[in-house]
């Protein structure tokens, strides 16, 4: 059955400490492709660790996703949650991006628990406020 337009999160392992130049290769082809295919989204990247949120219709989602999963960037991909969704919580990025510090964790003390040096992919899962997070990280980081 078709979903219409869905929302998908995710947590993955960088397969090695990823440096500003490699993000930025990520980056580039990721809202070069998702405008093409109507994905948009926030992406984290904290401790060697992602988090990552994309939303669009169900079928380019779906293949977004799996080329995502295949890329040998990272490893150990988490399926947090997939649902159907009224409309889209990032409507206005292709991809918004935020390298994730010590410092933006201390601002956002509410949202720790979800950060032990990695994003711990239980605590993403059943706390539902990672959401919140990446949107209040976001504000003022159009990309
Ligand atoms: C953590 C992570 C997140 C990514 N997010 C996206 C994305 O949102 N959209 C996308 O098209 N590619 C994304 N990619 C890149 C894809 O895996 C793939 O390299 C890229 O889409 C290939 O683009 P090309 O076919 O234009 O060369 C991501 C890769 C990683 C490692």
């Amino acid at each position: 059955m078709d979903m219409g337009l869905v929302q998908l999160v995710y947590v993955s392992a960088a397969t090695k400490p990823l440096s500003d130049v490699e993000l930025d290769e990520i980056l580039t082809a990721s809202v070069r492709n998702n405008m093409k295919n109507g994905i948009t989204g926030m992406l984290l990247y904290a401790a060697g660790s992602f988090m990552q949120v994309l939303e669009g219709e169900e079928a380019s989602v779906n293949a977004t996703y799996a080329k995502i999963s295949d890329d040998p960037r990272h490893s150990g991909i988490i399926l947090i949650m997939k649902e159907a969704i009224e409309s889209r919580e990032f409507a206005e990025w292709a991809m918004g991006f935020k390298r994730l510090t010590a410092a933006d964790v201390q601002k956002h003390p509410e949202h720790a628990h979800l950060l032990s040096g990695k994003f711990n992919a239980k605590a993403v899962e059943t706390d539902g406020s990672a959401l919140s997070l990446m949107k209040s990280l976001i504000s003022g980081n159009n990309v």
